[in-house]
């Protein structure tokens, strides 16, 4: 806005300025220079200087290569248009993000005539930022800031944590803790999982620090500790062994007569409640939950799980301990699945059974991604592990209304567990699914997105009348955060409102009827 996207293309051409726009990607000083998007650049110490010189001297208006001149003609932007639009659409719907798309037309019609252009600029961006995309991306933002305002504690800064388990999760829990800049030390009972969590934590350093320093100085900072040494300085102490009750509370009463009287116990349980591991701890009140999700370095939620015996000052540790990890804190009950698990458990297991009626997995998937989710549940199921998959649904059909389809179990007993072993519902291949193309003259049943949609929001409810989450705000975070659930509709309880929950509860009655009682609208929905 602004005349921003004028005065950018007129100064770094619009194969550089659309770039830049369209990914909304930030440029270093160095390279903003380089494409002549600013003139100079200088130490901080001579700003004032540089700019008194700039306003004496002002630098020359340089102007465009003629080629560049040339992409503005009008047939060449037309035909460039359809090009930026190609590449937008592989990452984004125009229905769900307009923005991207409004402008490319903006440029597209009026990049010949500058003030028409700045006009055209006005009107398009007020229809964007009154539209229901940047409302609710607004408020998506607000949630987070709710989320980051959780973790705030004065005075609690803690340094040194310890991390036991070393296998997918706690390894890359302890990499990531040492990438933040806190001490790490990393103890399992096999040398072999020290190895390769020091092997993949050197990995992720090297792309997200990129110089030899710094990744030396993270990788110094995370310690393997096969004898648990770290234990009596630990500010904090994450347990993330085998998901085993009686195994996780032989190593809680090991370890608690070694720690500090102040130091925090967490557990990365993902479905064990806290108050059969609490047992074990003399002092049960120091005893949180730290879920955290897979793969820990994208996943930016953390879920703060509290048991009926975990103290408050517990769990506003915990909070701010995730905070300092730049993660966000989202407080739930000790409650099977917790919330995000919960939620989406009963949406992966309808992918399955739709899998089960010979529904084509793309077709699934895409029915999803359509909905807006980053990726079709099939795919996920796949990349979480189709065994973890079935651990947890076994779990949580205890306790609410999930039938675990065969093939899901078929599929396990096959030691087809999904991307790890390169074959799941899908093969895999260089770690991408191999997607089969569908008949030609298929046509899916219309009910596909409902049948997966309509159990996530009608478990979230559920969940809201549990009371797994505070309030609304906080369910819609969660699953925005911890699944990705379409940012663009504000988060499922957002969307329940924009649809209208009376409309969706009808909906799901008429689905309970063909498909049986999962489909149940739950109580509350009466309440919303
Ligand atoms: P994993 O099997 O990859 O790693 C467990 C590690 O703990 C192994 O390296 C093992 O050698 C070590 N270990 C077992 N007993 C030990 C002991 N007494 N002392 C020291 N080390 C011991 O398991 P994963 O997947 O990392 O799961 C760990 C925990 O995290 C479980 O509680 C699981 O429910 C939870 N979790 C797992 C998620 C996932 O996607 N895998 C997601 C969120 C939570």
């Amino acid at each position: 806005g602004f005349g921003g996207t004028v005065r950018c293309l007129e100064r770094v051409g619009p194969f550089k300025g659309m770039d830049m726009m369209l990914t909304g990607r930030n440029l270093s000083v160095r390279a903003a220079k380089k494409i002549g998007l600013i003139d100079h650049a200088v130490p901080r110490r001579h700003l004032r200087e540089a700019a008194r010189q700039c306003i004496l001297n002002p630098p020359k208006q340089k102007s465009l290569p003629l080629w560049m001149k040339w992409l503005n003609h009008p047939r060449l932007r037309s035909w460039l248009a359809k090009l930026f639009i190609k590449k937008v659409s592989q990452r984004v719907r125009r229905a769900h993000y307009p923005a991207p798309y409004a402008l490319i037309d903006l440029w597209e019609h009026h990049a010949g005539d500058r003030d028409k252009m700045l006009k055209e600029e006005a009107a398009s961006v007020a229809r964007l930022i009154t539209g229901k995309t940047a409302q609710n991306l607004i408020r998506v933002f607000m949630l987070q800031e709710q989320l980051k305002g959780l973790g705030r504690l004065d005075g609690y800064q803690p340094k040194h944590v310890h991390v036991i388990g070393g296998g997918v999760m706690g390894g890359d829990i302890a990499a990531w803790c040492a990438l933040q800049g806190l001490n790490v030390t990393l103890q399992d009972q096999r040398h072999e999982s020290l190895a390769a969590a020091l092997q993949r934590a050197y990995a992720l350093y090297k792309k997200r620090l990129k110089q030899t320093r710094r990744i030396n100085a993270a990788m110094d900072r995370l310690m393997p500790d096969i004898n648990g040494h770290g234990l009596v300085k630990a500010d904090i102490v994450i347990e993330a062994i085998f998901e085993d009750v009686k195994v996780k509370r032989q190593l809680f009463r090991e370890i608690e007569p070694k720690l500090k009287a102040e130091t925090l116990i967490a557990t990365n349980t993902s479905s064990i409640p806290l108050e059969q591991l609490s047992e074990a701890l003399t002092k049960p009140e120091r005893l949180v939950g730290l879920h955290f999700f897979n793969p820990v370095a994208m996943m930016p939620l953390v879920e703060i799980v509290h048991g009926q015996q975990t103290s408050e000052d517990s769990r506003d540790k915990a909070s701010a301990f995730a905070k300092t990890i730049s993660r966000l804190p989202l407080p739930v009950t000790s409650t099977p699945g917790f919330l995000v698990n919960r939620v989406l458990m009963p949406y992966l297991i309808e992918a399955v059974t739709l899998v089960d009626e010979g529904i084509p997995l793309k077709v699934i998937d895409q029915c999803a991604i359509d909905f807006g989710m980053p990726m079709g549940p099939i795919e996920l199921a796949d990349t979480v592990g189709l065994d973890i998959c079935l651990s947890v649904a076994e779990i949580l059909s205890q306790h609410l209304d999930i039938e675990v389809p065969k093939v899901l179990q078929d599929k396990v007993n096959r030691n087809q567990l999904g991307k790890k072993t390169g074959r799941g519902f899908y093969k895999f291949k260089k770690g991408k699914p191999v997607k089969l193309n569908v008949e030609k003259n298929y046509t899916p049943p219309t009910d596909l997105q409902d049948r997966m949609i309509m159990r996530l929001l009608n478990e979230n409810v559920a969940c809201l009348r549990d009371g797994v989450v505070e309030n609304g705000d906080l369910a819609d975070a969660g699953i925005i955060f911890g699944t990705g659930f379409a940012p663009f509709g504000g988060g499922p309880v957002n969307y329940i409102h924009d649809r209208g929950a009376q409309q969706l509860q009808k909906l799901l009655e008429n689905l309970s009827h063909r498909y049986g009682e999962r489909f149940k609208p739950d109580s509350s929905w009466t309440t919303l």
